[in-house]
């Protein structure tokens, strides 16, 4: 059996998120980009998050995929190459494979390094699966690379990860999934809805104030990555429901006057501003239906929980 094969597409270019980082400092409103959310730490939060019983879209999400996989293979048939662009530890994915038989798995991240382990592990226990690891940061753009599957492949972006870019972010990148996919291609995607704003702030704002940890650790990054004074002692993590955008928004709110300094750059906020470090969109069914006819997919089909609270599309 050969073992996964990795490739890193995607290179950190340091002085440009330097750049970023202080660029968004220095803005009005004051902000940073959520893809600096996730170190090492910051990834393990999240997962610890997706374990919270406020935060129900990744269990509502599986439970959808469990109940439905077999209908999605019966649409797009099976022996696809499956390209997951949602990998992390590749564990939703492995859930596919019974139901889709992929001849070839590729999984996308923004490091190479998060794939290695859970790649390796998932190629033991499916050897007669093709499996690469890609390094990508497709927040920009979504290439694959030029060998990711012959065949048909399937596109699969769990986790409503598509609510983190505005919506017309969004269609520029269902646009390029739409591209990406090539002849015969189709897009798996998981979505959350809208639904009423106690039960979405509860989700971003849990009693156990991980998602707080997870916000506030982006003050650690701008001391690594910036070399940025800021102190998590002077923030509250703040999630609210912004219901004219329909989305959960994500910001640290200083508790008092805060100068913030780095090389190169200050900027003071007064007690009360906020540092605003995501968006969370939520859509309607028939919203996220138009976006993906929007974006060249003839054919959508979706399935929600009893709630419906959220839904996993296909598109072709
Ligand atoms: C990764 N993404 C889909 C999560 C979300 O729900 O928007 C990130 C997250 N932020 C706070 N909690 C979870």
């Amino acid at each position: 059996m050969a073992g996964p094969r990795f490739v890193q597409l995607h290179h950190e270019d340091s002085a440009a998120l330097r750049e970023e980082l202080a660029r968004g400092l220095l803005d009005r409103p004051a902000s940073v980009a959520p893809k600096f959310l996730y170190d090492a730490l910051g990834s393990r939060l999240f997962e610890a998050i997706t374990e919270l019983p406020e935060y129900y879209p990744t269990r509502t999400e599986r439970a959808i995929l469990d109940r439905h996989a077999r209908e999605v293979a019966a649409i797009t048939g099976r022996g696809r190459t499956l390209v997951d662009l949602g990998a992390g530890n590749c564990e939703k994915a492995a859930r596919l494979f019974d139901a889709f038989a992929p001849l070839r798995y590729v999984a996308l991240d923004i490091s190479v390094e998060y794939l290695r382990q859970a790649l390796t592990n998932l190629q033991h226990r499916h050897p007669g699966i093709e499996m690469v690891g890609v390094g990508a940061d497709f927040s920009t753009a979504l290439v694959l690379p030029p060998d990711a599957g012959r065949g048909e492949r399937l596109l699969f972006y769990p986790g409503s990860s598509i609510g983190n870019f505005t919506p017309a972010d969004a269609l520029r990148f269902l646009r390029q999934a739409r591209a990406a996919g090539g002849p015969g291609g189709a897009l798996l995607i998981g979505v959350d809805l809208v639904k009423d704003k106690a039960t979405l702030e509860l989700a971003y704002d849990d009693p156990l104030k991980v998602t707080a940890a997870f916000n506030l650790n982006l003050l650690r990054r701008l001391d690594a990555l910036l070399g940025c004074d800021a102190r998590v002692d002077d923030f509250d993590h703040v999630a609210l429901f912004n219901e004219a955008e329909s989305r959960i928004e994500m910001h640290l709110q200083a508790r008092r006057p805060v100068r913030l300094r780095w090389p190169g750059g200050e900027r003071a906020l007064a007690a009360g501003e906020r540092i605003h470090t995501e968006n969370s969109y939520k859509y309607t069914p028939d919203a996220f239906d138009r976006l993906l006819r929007e974006a060249g997919f003839a054919r959508r089909v979706h399935w929600s929980d009893e709630r419906g609270w959220f839904a996993v599309f296909l598109a072709w």
